[in-house]
C-alpha cells in the first residue's frame, strides 16, 4: 500500500499483473499509467530491472517519485501521455520492451484529493483535468458546449438514459449562473433525473454517470486508446506481454476489440491470453472496494 497524506492507494489485481508480466525474469517494463507507483513498485520488488513510468498527472508523478525512490535509477518517471509511448521510447533509444502495463482511469489521488473536481462528495471547482497544465476544464466544456453536444457526451460516455433532460437542465441553469462547481453540477443533475418509483432507493447517486461522462470527455480518455495499444504491442519483444486494466465497459470494449484485431489481423501481432477478462477475487473487492469494477486483459507478443 502506498500512503499519501490521508490517501492510501492499493494497486488493483497486483497478483494477476505480476503473474502475466513475469518481471522475475528481469528486463525493461513500461508502466504507462504509473499513478502513485503501486504496480511499479511491485514490478521492481519482483525483479524488473528497469521501469519507465508515464503519467499525464504531475501530482501523481511526485508521489510515485517518493514511492519508488528506493530503486534509484532503475526507475525513470516521465510526464507524458501514454499515447506518446513511441516518442518516449525512441528518445531513450529503447527498441524492445519486456512488458507493458496500463491501469486505466482515475487514481485514488485524483479522486480523493481535494481540489481536483472529480468527485461530487465535496463541493469544489469543476476541473476534472488529469493534466492541469493543458486543456479545458469540465466547467469550460459545460459553459461552451451546445445542448446537443452535452446530451451526446452524457449519453455516450455516461451511458445515461436521461442525457437530454440533463443537458436541457444544464443549459437552463448556466443562463442563471456558471455551472463551475461539483456541488452545483451534482444538484442540477439530481434535480433533472426523475425519481424512480416511490420507496425504490437508487443504487448509485444519480450524478455518477454524468460525472463519469464529463471526466471521460475532458480527458479524451477513449480517443486513441486503440492506437496506443497497438503501439505498445509493437514495442514488445517476442514473448513479452501487455496487461490492461479497465474500470468501465466503454473502455473494456475498446481493449477487447483492439486486442482481438491485433490477434486476428493480417499480421497476427499478439496472442490474447484472456479470452474472458479476469476480475478481482471477492477477498480483494472486500479489502479494496475500488477494485470492484476492474477487468484485466492480457496479450503476448508473437515472435
Ligand atoms: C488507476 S491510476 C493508476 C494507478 C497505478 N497503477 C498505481 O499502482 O498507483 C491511472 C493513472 O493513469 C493516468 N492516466 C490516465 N490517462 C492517461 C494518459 N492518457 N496518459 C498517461 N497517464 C494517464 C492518471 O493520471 C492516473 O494517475
Amino acid at each position: 500500500m502506498t500512503a499519501v497524506g490521508n490517501i492510501s492507494h492499493v494497486p488493483v489485481m497486483t497478483a494477476e499483473v505480476l503473474q502475466h508480466l513475469r518481471p522475475e525474469r528481469g528486463g525493461v517494463f513500461v508502466d504507462c499509467t504509473v499513478g502513485l507507483g503501486g504496480h511499479a513498485r511491485a514490478l521492481l520488488e519482483a525483479g524488473a530491472t528497469r521501469v519507465i513510468g508515464l503519467d499525464r498527472d504531475r501530482d501523481a508523478l511526485a508521489h510515485a517519485r517518493d514511492t519508488l525512490a528506493p530503486w534509484g535509477d532503475r526507475v525513470e518517471l516521465v510526464h507524458a501521455d501514454y499515447r506518446a509511448i513511441v516518442d518516449v521510447l525512441d528518445s531513450r533509444r529503447i527498441a524492445g520492451i519486456d512488458g507493458a502495463l496500463a491501469d486505466l482511469g482515475v487514481s485514488s489521488l485524483q479522486f480523493d484529493a481535494p481540489g481536483r473536481g472529480f468527485s461530487f462528495q465535496r463541493d469544489e471547482p469543476l476541473d476534472m483535468r488529469m493534466d492541469r497544465a493543458t486543456g479545458e476544464t469540465a466547467a469550460d466544456l459545460v459553459a461552451r458546449s451546445t445542448e446537443r453536444e452535452l446530451a451526446d457526451a452524457i449519453f455516450q460516455y455516461g451511458e445515461e438514459r436521461f442525457s437530454r433532460r440533463i443537458a436541457r437542465a444544464l443549459v437552463a441553469a448556466r443562463r442563471e449562473a456558471p455551472v463551475d462547481t461539483t456541488g452545483r453540477l451534482a444538484a442540477i443533475v439530481r434535480r433533472a433525473i426523475p425519481r424512480r418509483g416511490p420507496m425504490r432507493p437508487m443504487r448509485i447517486d444519480p450524478a455518477t454517470r454524468t460525472f463519469q461522462a464529463l471526466r471521460i470527455w475532458v480527458n479524451r480518455e477513449l480517443e486513441g486508446l486503440d492506437r496506443f495499444l497497438e503501439a505498445a504491442a509493437r514495442r514488445l519483444r517476442a514473448g513479452a506481454r501487455l496487461v490492461v486494466i479497465t474500470f468501465h465497459s466503454l473502455e473494456d470494449r475498446i481493449v477487447k476489440h483492439t486486442l482481438r484485431a491485433l490477434e486476428h489481423g493480417d499480421e497476427a501481432l499478439v496472442k490474447v491470453l484472456t479470452k474472458k477478462p479476469l476480475v478481482p477475487g471477492e477477498d480483494e473487492v472486500q479489502r479494496n472496494p475500488r477494485a470492484r469494477s476492474a477487468k484485466l486483459r492480457a496479450a503476448e507478443r508473437l515472435g
